[in-house]
C-alpha cells in the first residue's frame, strides 16, 4: 500500500470519483431498486451529518478526488440538502460537483441548488409514457418529474443535463423510440444503463438485462448511428445520430464491464467505504470519525480499503452473489 501521493489501488486504478450517498430513502419505489412497500430506514442518528459529510469529502479530495456525485436512495428528500451542496462548493479542489435525483423534487430545487453550487444533473427517467412510468416507479409522477428536468436544463451553467433510463426486456423496448425524439428535440443527454443485480426484490435474471448492443440496434433502426471517440474511464458508449440531431449514449456494466477502468468509490449514507457496487465488505468510516480519530488515522483506513478494490464484478460468473445491500442503500 502507498502511504501518500493520490489514492490508488492495489490494480494501478487511480481512483478519483466519488459518489456520496446522503441518505437511504426515496419516494419513489422503482422495480428494479425497492420494494413496494419500501426498506426499513436508517435512524437519523445513523445518517452522516453534513458536517461529518464535508469533512469526510475533505480529505478525500486531498488524497486524490475530483469528481464528486451526490446520490441517495433519492438525494432531495434529505432535509436541507442545498446546505450541503454549498458546503461541498466551497471544498477546494473539487472539479466536478454532480447530483443524481430522480426529479420528483427537482422543480422546487434547481434554483437552490445552481445558487449552492451544483455543477452537473443527472435525472433518472426509466420511461415517457405516464402510465409506464407509474408501473415502473410505483409512482405516478411523470409530468412532475418532467417539470423539474425543465426546470435545471433552463439554467445555462448546467450542462450537459444528462437523463438515465434504466433497461429492461420487455419493457424498454417501447420507449426506444421516445428517448431518441427527446435526444433529438432537446439538449438532454440520453444514456441507457443495463439493469443491474442490484435490485432488493432479487428479481433480477440474466434474460432481464435488455442489453446495449440490442438496444443500439433498436435505435439504429429507427435512426443511424455513427459511434463517437470514447473517453479514458467514460463508462458510457456515445453514438451521434447520423444526421446531426443529438447523441445518445448505452452503459453496459453487465454486457461490457468498464471495471478495469474504474475509478470509483462510494461513500454510503451511514458512513461505509465501499469500493465496487458489488462488493461484499465494506470499510466503516463513522466508527472512528466519531470517536474522534485524526485525518491521519482516516487516511490510513481509507488508504487500506481503496487498496484492496475489487479487480472486477462477478455478475455474469456462475457463484455470482448479489450484495446485500439495493442500489437505494449503496448510491448509485
Ligand atoms: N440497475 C441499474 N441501474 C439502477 N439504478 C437503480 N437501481 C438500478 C439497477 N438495479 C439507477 C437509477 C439511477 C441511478 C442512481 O441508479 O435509475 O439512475
Ligand atoms: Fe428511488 Fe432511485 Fe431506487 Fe428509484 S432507483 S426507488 S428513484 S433510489
Amino acid at each position: 500500500m502507498e502511504a501518500d501521493g493520490p489514492l490508488h489501488d492495489g490494480h494501478g486504478r487511480r481512483i478519483s470519483d466519488l459518489r456520496v450517498s446522503v441518505t437511504d430513502r426515496c419516494n419513489f419505489r422503482c422495480q428494479y431498486c425497492m420494494p413496494a412497500e419500501g426498506l426499513p430506514w436508517l435512524d437519523r442518528a445513523e445518517i452522516l451529518s453534513f458536517e461529518e459529510i464535508a469533512r469526510l469529502v475533505a480529505l478525500l479530495v486531498r488524497l486524490g478526488i475530483e469528481d464528486v456525485r451526490l446520490t441517495g436512495g433519492e438525494p432531495l428528500v434529505r432535509r436541507e440538502f442545498p446546505a450541503l451542496v454549498a458546503m461541498l462548493a466551497a471544498v477546494e479542489g473539487i472539479h466536478d460537483l454532480s447530483l443524481t435525483t430522480n426529479g420528483y423534487l427537482l422543480e422546487r430545487q434547481a434554483d437552490e441548488l445552481v445558487e449552492a453550487g451544483i455543477q452537473r444533473v443527472n435525472v433518472s427517467i426509466d420511461s415517457l409514457q405516464r402510465d409506464r412510468f407509474f408501473q415502473l416507479t410505483r409512482r405516478d409522477a411523470l409530468p412532475q418529474v418532467l417539470r423539474g428536468l425543465e426546470a435545471i436544463g433552463v439554467h445555462p451553467g448546467i450542462r450537459p443535463v444528462k437523463v438515465n433510463a434504466v433497461a429492461m426486456r420487455d419493457f424498454t423496448e417501447q420507449e426506444v423510440e421516445g428517448f431518441c425524439t427527446l435526444a433529438r428535440s432537446t439538449a438532454f443527454q440520453v444514456r441507457f444503463i443495463e439493469f443491474m443485480p442490484l435490485d432488493a426484490d432479487r428479481a433480477w435474471t440474466p434474460e432481464a438485462v435488455l442489453n446495449g448492443e440490442e438496444l443500439r440496434q433498436l435505435v439504429e433502426a429507427i435512426h443511424p448511428l455513427e459511434e463517437l471517440p470514447r473517453e479514458p474511464s467514460a463508462t458510457a458508449r456515445v453514438f451521434r445520430f447520423a444526421d446531426g440531431r443529438g447523441e445518445i449514449g448505452f452503459i453496459n456494466p453487465v454486457s461490457e464491464p468498464f471495471c478495469a477502468d474504474c475509478n470509483r468509490l462510494r461513500l454510503t449514507a451511514e458512513g461505509k467505504l465501499r469500493t465496487c457496487l458489488f462488493s461484499l465488505n465494506e470499510t466503516d468510516l463513522r466508527g472512528p470519525l466519531r470517536a474522534g480519530a485524526g485525518d491521519g488515522e482516516l487516511e490510513e483506513i481509507i488508504r487500506e480499503a481503496v487498496w484492496r478494490k475489487e479487480l472486477k464484478h462477478h455478475v455474469n460468473e456462475p457463484g455470482f452473489r448479489q450484495p446485500p445491500r439495493s442500489m437505494s442503500a449503496i448510491g448509485g
